[in-house]
């Protein structure tokens, strides 16, 4: 399975934030908003992996994360040219997907709780074909795609921000597909605000009754972080889920986590950050990890 993170957004919600830096490269806490979606798509075990980004910014992008190598997967960048929605990610990732299937990770949507790993893992085993989504309860749904369920729990309508919700369950933005999503987007027509809607690539598998929807439940926690309140609260989450102890979003720990580098790759990645907060915890992911040799 192939991964893609729509990264795309200048961000103009965060101006004058975003003017000289784009969102997905804007601090939440004490990492880039963009870990968290790379840190995702690895715990699914996803290794091969496009990053949607705007114009100009391939520098930017390949300063912090290069190619990969150093989380142990492969990381390549494509500019979006003109912003033409969500489901626009599998046209401009057409030749990336190739015949695989796709997981399509939104750059600015923070993920993590118990067992995440596991949940992820379990989308993608069980994606042979169709599309598999989440849905996640909050309280005010109508910023989002609102997924509603019949009274056995299967996923009967998707409506994009409806003014009148059917139910409290958004659909956050990750999402599995087998290939053919590639020929679905190609065939959407934009929405009312212009836009290819991933709400419209989910309706057309509903309508084939291809699409499972997994329930994720409170001990889970989700956010978007695309306005300047959003970031603001995803950066205190964060700080304060991390008291446990326990990093969110760190990939070198994922990385060597998954096995896809050695000690010594983490040891050189902790030397070289050793007078950050983030350098001292890799320290202590490797000690931790001396100890259990
Ligand atoms: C997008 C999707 C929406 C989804 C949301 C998750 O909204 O269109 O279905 O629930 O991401 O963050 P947008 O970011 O375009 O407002």
């Amino acid at each position: 399975m192939k991964g893609i993170i729509l990264a795309a957004g200048k961000g103009t919600r965060l101006h004058p934030i975003t003017l000289p830096v784009c969102k997905p490269l804007l601090p939440v806490y004490d990492k880039p908003l963009i870990y968290y979606s790379v840190a995702t798509l690895m715990l699914a075990g996803i290794r091969d992996i496009l990053i949607i980004i705007p114009p100009d910014e391939n520098k930017a992008f390949e300063n912090l994360l290069g190619d990969g190598s150093k989380y142990g997967v492969s990381i390549r960048y494509k500019e979006q040219k003109v912003q033409r929605g969500i489901a626009d990610a599998f046209i401009v990732g057409e030749d990336f997907i190739g015949d695989d299937s796709v997981c399509l990770a939104l750059g600015d949507n923070i993920f993590y709780g118990p067992a995440f790993r596991g949940k992820l893992r379990e989308a993608v085993k069980g994606l042979t074909h169709g599309a598999t989504i989440f849905g996640y309860y909050v309280s005010d749904p109508r910023p989002f795609g609102v997924v509603e369920f019949d009274d056995s729990g299967m996923a009967i309508s998707i409506e994009e921000k409806p003014a009148n919700p059917k139910s409290n369950y958004i659909v956050p933005g990750l999402y599995f597909y087998d290939n053919r999503v590639i020929s679905i987007a190609k065939g959407i027509q934009p929405s009312a605000r212009g836009e290819l809607e991933i709400t419209s690539v989910n309706n057309e598998y509903l309508s084939q009754e291809q699409l499972h929807v997994i329930t994720l439940g409170k001990e889970y926690s989700w956010f978007d972080a695309g306005t300047a309140d959003s970031l603001y609260n995803a950066a205190g989450e964060i700080r304060s889920a991390q008291r446990s102890g326990k990093m969110i979003g760190c990939l070198e720990e994922i990385a060597v986590h998954n096995r896809w580098i050695t000690v010594d790759q983490l040891e050189e990645a902790a030397n070289a950050l050793k007078q950050t907060q983030y350098g001292k915890y890799l320290i202590g992911v490797l000690n931790d990890l001396k100890d259990e040799v």
